[in-house]
């Protein structure tokens, strides 16, 4: 049982997801864990100690005092479990775990654990947009905590939009990866801003300039940092690759241009930035309003210089540690040395389509890694085997 032995604390406050708690602890204690249940008093609105502590075969408890004069100690409930989940948490809740309201038995429990704590929000879409509630998620993002987005969907007030609670089994999986990951936590805390994919450069409404970049190398690497416990910002351009990684907020963009804008929203945020797009380097000077007749033999679309991200990223770099790529055809060490030099880089990674299975659109690559002082070179293997030897000499470094 993948579960077996856990000890899951799970702490209920009132919303009307509340009922899909029951589905979570048939499902825990199914696998073998042990659930223990805390309540806010509001809970008790929507679900009953009694069909909870049913379930979990243990007493419920919603206060800090139990009958006949006992103690129901936060502390202990804290201390016991391997890892803490609130669910639903309300905005209310969250709002008093951020700022440590500790007004009840709940938030006196949170803030004694010391175990890795999950929030599943719960509440209405404008609720779930305001931005004090983005705040504290963020909040509790920065404390380490890990947030299982809520979907979107039908809520409680009839409303469509994002807000609903993750169904129980999408809160399962994300505990259960939790607990059977053998990934150390290596990036816990910290923020990876990662480019991938190509960009595509109009030159009228159905035409662009663009490159074979599939997109894979910068997806498995977003995979493997938000496995090492990273919150990742991933910057992508036109690609078919998906992610559901709850760590990783995905943001599509097209141009180079548009790429540049989107790593300047969230480059100060980052500690680790790795670039691993292929940025067009020209795009069209002007971009035709209406589709190109096909007049003359020749066409002549005269192009300019795209910036540089990764560049500038460099020249703009106060903390971050910076990743750069070189993809080469010829010259390729010396050709990537100098990138790294330039762009003022503390490691690069180098591919190169000389290698078979290397480069674009495979499933696999073939790398040597540089830092000013080192070098490494590895084996043709598959991106998400190169994703992880790039974040192991990044944690290496790192320690430094
Ligand atoms: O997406 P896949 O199909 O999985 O393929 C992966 C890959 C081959 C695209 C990837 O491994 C890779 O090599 N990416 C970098 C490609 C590239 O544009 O290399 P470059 O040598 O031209 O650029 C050097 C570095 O500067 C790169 O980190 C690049 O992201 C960055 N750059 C380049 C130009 C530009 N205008 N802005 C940039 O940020």
């Amino acid at each position: 049982m993948s579960l077996s032995g856990k000890k899951i604390l799970i702490a209920v406050s009132g919303g009307i997801a509340a009922y899909k708690i029951h589905f979570l602890i048939r499902d825990f204690i199914k696998k073998g864990a042990e659930v223990q249940v805390i309540m806010t008093p509001d809970a008790e609105q929507f679900v009953t100690k009694l069909s909870i502590s049913t379930l979990s075969k243990k007493p419920v408890y919603t206060d800090f005092y139990g009958d006949n004069g006992t103690w129901n100690s936060h502390v202990e409930l804290a201390l016991w479990a391997d890892i803490m989940l609130v669910a639903p948490c309300t905005a209310n809740t969250l709002s008093k775990m951020v700022h440590g309201m500790c007004d009840n038995l709940v938030i006196a429990t949170y803030m004694s654990a010391k175990c890795p704590v999950f929030i599943a929000p719960a509440m209405d879409l404008d609720m779930y947009a305001h931005p004090s509630t983005k705040r504290n998620i963020e909040l509790a993002e920065s404390f380490g905590h890990v947030i299982i987005p809520a979907e979107n969907g039908e809520l409680a007030s009839g409303l469509i939009g994002q807000g609903r609670m993750s169904e129980p089994e999408t809160i399962a999986k994300a505990i259960e990866d939790f607990f059977n990951s053998d990934t150390k936590k290596t990036l816990e805390g910290k923020t990876v801003l990662i480019t991938a994919g190509p960009t595509y450069e109009a030159i009228d409404p159905v035409r662009f300039i663009g490159n074979h970049s599939s997109g894979k190398m910068g997806f498995s690497l977003a995979e493997e940092a938000s496995k090492r416990g990273a919150k990742v910002i991933l910057i992508s351009g036109p690609s078919s690759e998906k992610t559901d990684h709850k760590n990783i907020e995905l943001h599509k963009v097209t141009s180079a241009k548009e790429m540049l804008e989107k790593v300047f929203e969230f480059y100060d945020k980052a500690d680790i930035g790795i670039a691993s797009a292929a940025v067009a380097d020209y795009a069209p000077k002007e971009v035709a309003k209406e589709k190109i007749k096909k007049n003359d033999d020749h066409l002549t679309i005269e192009l300019v210089k795209n910036p540089d991200i990764l560049k500038t990223m460099g020249e703009k770099k106060t903390h971050q540690f910076l990743v750069g790529f070189a993809l080469e055809t010829q010259n390729e060490e010396e050709n990537a040395k100098a990138k790294l030099e330039k762009k003022n880089l503390n490691m690069i990674v180098l591919n190169s389509l000389r290698d078979e299975g290397a480069g674009f659109k495979n499933e696999t690559n073939k790398i040597k890694i540089f830092t000013p002082t080192e070098k490494k070179e590895f084996e043709l293997k598959s991106k998400d085997e190169v994703a992880k030897d790039i974040l192991d000499f990044v944690d290496t470094q790192l320690l430094k």
